[in-house]
């Protein structure tokens, strides 16, 4: 996996999948945009994980749910670099609200980041990645959840099921850019995000896989790695599950 000479954003880099993918992405070549909301220290964690790969880390704070912050940030972008070759939109909450509980605030919030966040990112950054031209890419951080429901209720699925009709509609009209569009839809990986749900659940998910384990950050940031890469340039529009074989189709 080649990623030399790149320069990537990373949204949501200062802990878990995306402090994983920014690493992955610094190992391959590329230097890396890392994105935060409120964890400044996890951020700069990430940003030393980058430099012991020697490569150049640019720490950049958003509110994801915010239209005018993401803009701001892709001006920050744009002063700093001119041009951008990879996104990974990856910041993303996941609370667990239920049928019976959920108030319109925590559904619009669910949505806001989840959802309105990427496409907002994808928006703002267009100008830079149509600047890298050939080898330009994206990678949504989706879920699979998308596809079968889930264990953290209907805002959390609707708004990655309504990611993946970002990524389609990205990547048919952005194609001709050279820009590929692609999901990577994740099953349940070690984190505490996951960790959260009641034990039950954690037992009936590892049951439940065909590989009988959950999955790891550093499982999820290779495929998201090679994805972006040139090895995977004919690829365009795809929703990639890795999940152990959970959902075949
Ligand atoms: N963990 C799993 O099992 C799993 C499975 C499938 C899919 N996913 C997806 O993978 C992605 C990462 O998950 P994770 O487990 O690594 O989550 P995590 O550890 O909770 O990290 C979430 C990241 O998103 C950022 N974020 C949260 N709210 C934000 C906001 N309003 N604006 C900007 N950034 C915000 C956080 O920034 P700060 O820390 O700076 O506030 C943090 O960097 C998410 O899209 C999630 O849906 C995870």
């Amino acid at each position: 996996m080649n990623l030399e000479g790149k320069r990537a954003l990373v949204t949501g880099a200062s802990k878990g999948l995306g402090a994983a993918v920014a690493q992955r992405l610094a190992a391959a070549g590329s230097d890396v945009a890392i994105h935060y909301h409120s964890d400044r220290e996890g951020a700069d964690a990430t940003a030393a994980a980058v430099r012991a790969e020697g490569r150049e880390p640019l720490l950049l704070q958003a509110d994801m749910a915010e239209p005018g912050a993401v803009a701001m940030m892709a001006d920050q972008l744009a002063q700093a670099w001119g041009s951008l070759d990879l996104l990974v939109n990856n910041a993303g909450v996941a609370p667990v609200h239920s049928w019976d509980s959920i108030t319109p605030a925590e559904w619009q919030k669910t949505l806001a980041v989840n959802l309105h966040g990427p496409f907002f990112a994808l928006r703002f950054t267009l100008p830079l990645l149509r600047k890298a031209g050939e080898g330009a890419a994206v990678v949504n951080i989706g879920s699979v959840v998308s596809l079968n429901g889930g264990s953290f209720g209907p805002a959390y699925a609707a708004a990655k099921a309504g990611l993946d009709g970002l990524t389609r509609s990205a990547a048919r009209d952005l194609g001709p850019l050279g820009i590929r569009v692609n999901s990577v839809l994740p099953g349940p990986i070690d984190s505490p995000l996951v960790s959260a749900l009641p034990a039950a659940a954690l037992q009936a998910m590892a049951a439940q896989t065909p590989l009988r384990r959950i999955g790891t950050f550093g499982e999820v940031a290779d495929l998201v790695a090679w994805l972006l890469s040139p090895a995977a340039g004919y690829i365009n529009g795809q929703m990639i599950i890795i999940d152990g074989g959970r959902v075949m189709h």
